[in-house]
């Protein structure tokens, strides 16, 4: 069984998925911990309505100490006995400090089609571009932003008059349908790609 920590900074629906599919019988991986660098994250919430350990850690405390912020959060996680984590709607850049030790067991969801938009304004910019299609992916997270490699992918249509908040909303529902069939496979020791639909 895998132990999951799972970082959130908002409303943590992507979390919320991911605590319903472990929640299945058969799945390999379990939840210790749901953490916010954002202590008002109403996601902390939803996770300890569920029964799941939460911690806050206002990232604000540290300054410009990103390191220090980096060693307690992962000394947070650590206690709670992680063996790897996902970062679900976690909105803090982590450095090299923090992802090497965690290499090959830390997942991120990025709201486009890695390689294409890394970094923020993903539908805004896919809107802009004119592009016919958009979408979702999780990947291995390394130090390199939205770079690591891919386990997954969704794709959605941009439908003409879109906006980036109703192709955001598209692309959210197909996230919360992706990260979970990925962990799935992820945490029973399976690497192949999963492209929906
Ligand atoms: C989502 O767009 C996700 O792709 C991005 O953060 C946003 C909010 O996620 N990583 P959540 O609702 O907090 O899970």
């Amino acid at each position: 069984m895998k132990r999951v920590a799972i970082l959130i900074s908002g409303g943590g629906s992507n979390m919320l998925a991911l605590l319903d599919s472990m929640a299945e019988p058969g799945h390999c991986g379990m939840p210790c911990l749901v953490a916010s660098n954002d202590p008002q994250a109403s996601g902390l919430a939803r996770a300890a309505e569920r029964g799941v350990a939460t911690a806050a850690l206002d990232h604000r405390r540290f300054g410009k100490d990103r390191p220090a912020f980096e060693a307690e959060l992962h000394r947070i996680i650590t206690d709670h006995g992680a063996d790897m984590i996902c970062l679900a709607g976690f909105m803090r850049v982590l450095t090299a400090g923090f992802v090497t030790p965690w290499s090959g067991r830390m997942l991120n969801i990025h709201p486009s089609l890695l390689p294409k938009y890394r970094g923020l304004h993903s539908h805004a910019r896919a809107i802009e571009a004119g592009d016919a299609e958009h979408g979702c992916t999780v990947h291995e997270v390394t130090p390199e932003l939205d770079d690591g490699p891919i386990l997954g992918q969704a794709r959605v249509p941009i439908i003409e008059g879109d906006t980036p908040e109703t192709l955001a909303a598209r692309v959210l529902t197909m996230e919360h349908r992706l990260y979970p069939a990925v962990l799935r496979r992820f945490a029973a020791g399976d690497r192949t790609q999963l492209f929906l639909p």
